[in-house]
This record gives C-alpha cells, structure tokens and sequence, in this order.
C-alpha cells in the first residue's frame, strides 16, 4: 500500500488551499480591471457624444447634412479604428457612415450604451446610442457613436497573462518553501522513529529521548516509554522467575542426587533402599507439585478461565475444604469460624484450591489457639472471600508483592523448603479466572488475605460468561497483585 507522507499531505493541502486563495484573488482582480476599463470606454463614448451630438440635432435640411458628414468623416479619420461615427435613419438621406457589423436594425437599437460583437475582430464594439428629435426636414435620427475596445481588452490581456505568469510562480514557490516547512517541521518525528528504530533487543532499560520533542509528540513518546518500561518490568519478572524456578527445583535435585550417591557409596540392606526410595519418593512428588502449579499459573497467564461453573453455596463449600485442611488447624488448636453465606457460580475444584491455600496460610501463620476466620460476602456483582488471622503487620512493600509467584516475605524462615511461595499466586489465578481479583490487608494485628469472584445476576450468567472470558484483564493482573 502505498503511503503518503504528512509533510506530502501537509503540502498538498497547501497547495490547494494557495491555488483556491490565488484563483479567486485573480479573478476578482481581472474582473475589477474589466470593469474600470469599461468605465474609461464609456466615459470616451460620452465625450464625443456629447461633442457631436448637440451640433447634429440643430441640423434640420438636407443641405445641412453634408456639413455633417463631412465633419464626421473628419473625425472618422482622426481617430482611424479607435472610434466611429455613425447615423442612422429611416430616411436613406440621413444616412451617415457604417460599422463593421451586421446590420443594426434601426427599431431594435437600444437607447444608451450596448455592445455588439465586431464582425472580423474578437474584441466587440462599445456603443453609445441617441435618438435625436426631428427638426424641420428631417425625421427623427439615431446618432450611434462606436469604441473598439481592441486596446483595452489587449491590455486586459496583458495585465491576465503577466497575472497568470506571477501567479503560477509565486505559487510553485509557495507550495515547494511549504513542502521543505513541513519536512523541517516533522524533523522531530523522524527522529523519533529514527530512535525507535534504534532500540536494540536484550536492553529493555532503553527509552526514547523526550526532552526536545514538540507537545504533540511528546505524549505519544511518553506513552511509548511508558510501554517500554512495562516490557522491562515483565522482562524482569519474567528472567527472575527463571531464575526462581531453577532455584526451587535444584534444592530437591541435590536433595536426591546426594541421597542417591550416598546410598551407592556401600551396599545396602532392602530396608534402607526402601527408606531413601521412599524419601527420593517425597522430594519427587514436591518437584511435581511445583511443575504442576506452574503449569496451572501459566494456564491462568495464557488467559484461560472456569469453565466448569456450578451454583453452589460458599459456605458449605468452604466447610468442606475445612474437612481437608482439619489437621493442619488442629496441630495448632485453632479454632475455624465462617461469617456469611452467598450463592455464587464458581469451578468448585478452583475454589477448593484457593480457599485451601488461604487456610493453609492462616494455619501456618496464626499464633497457636487463636481463631482463623472466614468471611463470604457479596457487594454488586463481587462476591468476596476474605481468611482472616492474627499476626504481625506485614509491610506495605511486601503486601504489594506477595500474589508474584515465588515472593515470600522471608523465604529464610518458616521451611521454605516446603513452601516455595506460589499459594497466593494460585489464588490470584483463581480470581482472575473467574473475574475477579487477589487482595491483601494487614490491619491491627490481623492479617487477612483473600479474593473476589464476578458473579451475574440470576438471569445474566453470560455476562459471567462473557467477563470470565476477558482474558486481556486476566494476564494483565497475573503480572501484578490485586490488592483491594
Ligand atoms: N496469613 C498470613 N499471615 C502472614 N503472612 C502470610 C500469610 N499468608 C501468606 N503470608 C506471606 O505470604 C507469603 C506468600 O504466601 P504463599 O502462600 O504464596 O507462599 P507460601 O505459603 O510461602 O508457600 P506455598 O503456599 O507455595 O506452600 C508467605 O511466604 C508469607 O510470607
Ligand atoms: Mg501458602
């Protein structure tokens, strides 16, 4: 396809903008000097009108009238073509002179002034016409005084060819000053595209230079860099994330690759390779576990959200997920208690996994015999979840943080080699696949950790449908944390 350049369009817009403008401008210039020198032809006419035309009317007799002609063929001749003089009648007596057109028609010819086409020439006749009263003899007459205009229509001429000429000039200059205005104009945005075009990949810290550009430019550069700086933040995520995962996965492979080689060092009884089949068993199946909730989390990146919902009360969802993680809440003598009640269309399975990681949490991090809360809640069309328990504050830097996957806020403490940080992501995924989002809170000694669910109105379940299937806002805040 082919483009046309802004300084090419700027120039052409130009270009008809100046050639209307000049147009009209001429014009109403050559029309303006039309007009006055048809003025200066009428003003000629009335002056040898008004020479002669007195000195006819007091001639009554034929004998009188070759006094006439004779003084008319004298001026005739004075002024060669410029002017001539001529009189009409119905008496062929009284006839003097001709013109070089048709024939006038003596009751058709108009009082005062007129223009006639010239027979052989392209510029017309300027007359001025009057109908002198009969005296004695003779009848009533028409004295026809005629102009070529030939002199003022060549300066006429003269003046439109010498006004086309300038015009034609003044303009190509015009047009061509505004063609190389524009480009000068739009240097800046060359360069931009030049700076653009300079970014090289592998340095995602690069940014367009903004300080000299124009204000229309400037917010479109800003933007860019504003783009540019998300890539780097999400290609910093994305290399400590590798990073991450390496991490986690070498601890449990050097875990078997020593319990391995140390198991051959000697020969072993069938109950000790039982033993370390049985422990390479457990670091296995934490290994899956990782992979698999990395697979999950990059599922919920990909955009991908519930399907398989159901209508089903949160509350007694959520005591069956209490059944589950019963243990983990009795080791410490806490005890569970669940607040409100909602209906809501969720996958049951996704909700489990969220809710289970929430508690797990609770019971990891409440004091022993504290209580460990569960609120269900509904505002709109957002259903909340919200696990509650006692707790240190946790600092706002890290609350931001905690649904990335892998952030702990001290991965040193509390067997990180057990928990590897991707609980909340989960649960982040969670939300996100049915709508809604991830939120954290550490107010007075109470932490609570949760997230919302979309849900419609009964009657408008594809609305549900449809907000789930916003994958664009579901790997938008994978990448960040939803903090309510
Ligand atoms: N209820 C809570 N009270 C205090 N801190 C919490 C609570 N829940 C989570 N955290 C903090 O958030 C971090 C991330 O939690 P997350 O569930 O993602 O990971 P994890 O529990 O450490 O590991 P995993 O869930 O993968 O076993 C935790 O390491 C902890 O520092
Ligand atoms: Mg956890």
């Amino acid at each position: 396809m082919m483009r046309i350049s802004i300084s090419g369009r700027l120039t052409l817009m130009f270009a008809l903008l100046m050639i209307g403008t000049v147009a009209t401008f001429a014009l109403f210039l050559r029309s303006s000097l039309l007009s006055s020198l048809e003025g200066m032809m009428h003003n000629e006419l009335v002056i040898r009108n008004s020479l002669m035309a007195p000195y006819i009317e007091y001639q009554g007799s034929v004998e009188n009238w070759s006094h006439v002609e004779q003084k008319l063929a004298t001026l005739s001749s004075n002024e060669r073509d410029k002017v001539s003089y001529l009189i009409l009648s119905k008496d062929q007596q009284y006839r003097v002179g001709s013109l070089p057109v048709a024939a006038l028609n003596y009751d058709q010819l108009p009082e005062g002034f007129s223009t006639i086409p010239n027979v052989d020439d392209p510029c017309p006749l300027y007359m001025l016409v009057q109908t002198l009263k009969p005296l004695g003899d003779r009848p009533e007459v028409k004295f026809i005084v005629a102009l070529n205009s030939r002199p003022y229509y060549s300066t006429l001429a003269e003046f439109t060819s010498s006004l086309i000429f300038s015009s034609v000039a003044g303009l190509s200059f015009v047009i061509l000053l505004s063609y190389f205005i524009s480009r000068y104009g739009l240097r800046p945005a060359r360069h931009l595209s030049e700076q653009a075009h300079g970014l090289a990949p592998g340095e995602p810290s690069q940014r367009l230079e903004t300080n000299t550009l124009p204000s229309e430019l400037y917010s479109l550069a800003v933007a860019f860099n504003g783009a540019l700086e998300r890539q780097e933040i999400a290609w910093k995520q994305l290399e400590s994330f590798n990073a991450d995962v390496a991490h986690e996965l070498r601890t449990p492979l050097t875990n078997l690759i020593g319990q391995t080689q140390l198991a051959l060092s000697r020969q072993r009884i069938a109950p000790e390779l039982e033993e370390l089949l049985e422990s390479n068993l457990e670091e296995l199946e934490r290994m899956t576990s990782i992979v698999n909730d990395m697979l999950f989390l990059s599922h919920a990146m990909a955009g991908q959200s519930a399907t398989e919902l159901s209508e089903v009360s949160l509350r007694e969802e959520a005591l069956k997920t209490y059944d589950y993680i019963e243990p983990s809440l009795l080791d410490k003598s806490l005890s569970l208690d669940i607040v409100g009640d909602v209906r809501a269309r969720v996958d049951k399975r996704l909700f489990h996994r969220a809710l289970a990681n929430l508690l797990e949490n609770g019971a990891r991090y409440a004091p022993t015999g504290s209580a460990v809360r569960v609120t269900l809640s509904h505002n709109g069309y957002l259903t909340q979840i919200a696990v509650s328990n006692v707790g240190d504050a946790i600092e706002e830097r890290h609350l931001e943080r905690l649904f990335e996957r892998f952030y702990r806020v001290d991965a040193a403490r509390n067997g990180s080699h057990m928990h590897h940080g991707l609980g909340l992501a989960i649960v982040n995924a969670v939300a996100l696949m049915h709508g809604g989002k991830a939120f954290a809170r550490s107010e007075a000694g109470i932490n609570t950790f949760g997230f919302t669910l979309r849900i419609a109105p009964a009657g408008h379940e594809s609305q549900q449908a449809e907000a789930l299937a916003d994958g664009s806002q579901l790997a938008q805040s994978v990448s960040g944390q939803g903090i309510a």
